[in-house]
């Protein structure tokens, strides 16, 4: 039987013909296990000389059917070794590589910019109660800027203090949270998210923007047109950027000023410098003395300017895009047209 059995243990080549071994010889109706079984019938002489015969034999199989086992096992793994090899020497599949938003570098740019001025960053809260959103900027209850900012307002049941909870319509309330925090002279910058409720093309419902300020003893009209032409000149990356401020009316700023930059045509596209076209690009002024007040401070001493501009308009302008809800739309072929790609 040992041989007959160490034959076919060696004639298997597979595992599963292996395992059919296994069980006609070790299994419950197998030929060594029966053998096993006649042990218990035997007389104690018998059993002396037939066990170690019987017991040998379940070693042997055992130990054969195990050589064997490893034996398939390790020619299969060689067979998958030499079918699945990786060549080294290809080149790498591309990875995508992911970048830093458009309208991200363009604020990091603002902050480097304004901060070789002197300007530190302020935060504030997207989340804003209408105090500092409306009142505090001098825009009352019943003001009717309140209603061109078509704001998005949380239920009446979330007021805190009696002041109605919002998304920020602005970067402005950052003014007063600055000025209400901090001793001046105070130089910030506010960079953020802000919310109206607004869609088109040049509109999307939340938007970016940064907002400048300057409170310090004796700050007047000149030094806002200085810092801002001196901010838009560094941004354009062109000394022949052209300011042309218009009076305007902020509730928050008197005077007010709005800002357009001058551009000329290159072959039928507007491009900054120049003074062939203008657009607005930002909102701006002396911080109104109500405001000042509202935060605590005298305004027969302190007087500063104030200026707001949409980030993304900026970025818009400076990189010749012409659809504003592509910037959060995340495709990566807009991305990669406007070489924003890694
Ligand atoms: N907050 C104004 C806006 O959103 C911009 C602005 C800021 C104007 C600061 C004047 C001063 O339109």
């Amino acid at each position: 039987l040992q041989t007959e059995l160490m034959a076919a243990i060696d004639s298997a080549d597979t595992l599963d013909a292996l395992d059919a071994v296994r069980i006609s010889a070790l299994g419950k109706q197998g030929s060594v296990s029966a053998l096993l079984k006649t042990m218990g019938a035997m007389s104690p002489d018998e059993r002396q000389t037939q066990g170690p015969i019987i017991n040998g034999l379940r070693e042997s199989v055992t130990a054969g059917l195990a050589a064997k086992k490893a034996a398939l096992e390790t020619a299969e793994l060689n067979r998958r070794l030499a079918s699945e090899y990786v060549d080294m020497t290809l080149p790498a599949p591309e990875t995508p590589r992911g970048t830093v938003h458009p309208v991200s570098q363009v604020m990091d740019e603002l902050a480097e910019i304004f901060a070789d001025m002197g300007f530190a960053v302020a935060e504030g809260r997207e989340i804003e109660d209408d105090w500092h959103n409306f009142t505090a900027l001098n825009i009352p209850e019943t003001h009717p800027a309140r209603a061109m900012h078509d704001t998005f307002y949380f239920p009446d049941e979330m007021a805190r203090e009696g002041s109605k909870m919002l998304l920020r319509t602005h970067t402005s309330p950052v003014q007063i949270r600055t000025m209400t925090s901090q001793e001046p002279p105070i130089r910030i910058i506010a960079p953020g998210r802000v919310y109206r409720s607004d869609s088109d093309a040049t509109h999307t419902p939340m938007f970016h923007q940064i907002e400048g300020l300057v409170i310090d003893k004796g700050i007047h009209l000149g030094h806002l047109k200085w810092t801002l032409e001196t901010f838009l000149k560094a941004y354009f990356e062109r000394e022949d950027v052209v300011l042309r401020l218009r009076p305007s009316y902020f509730p928050f700023t008197e005077p007010s000023v709005e800002v357009d930059v001058g551009y000329s045509m290159v072959n039928g596209k507007r491009v900054i410098g120049g003074s062939e076209g203008w657009m607005e690009v930002l909102g701006s002024g002396m911080v109104h003395r109500k405001v000042i007040e509202a935060c605590g401070l005298d305004p027969d001493i302190w007087q500063g300017f104030a200026f707001g501009t949409g980030v993304d308009r900026l970025a818009m302008l400076k990189y010749g895009m012409d659809d504003l809800r592509a910037f959060f739309d995340g495709d990566n072929r807009w991305l990669q047209h406007y070489g924003f790609d890694a």
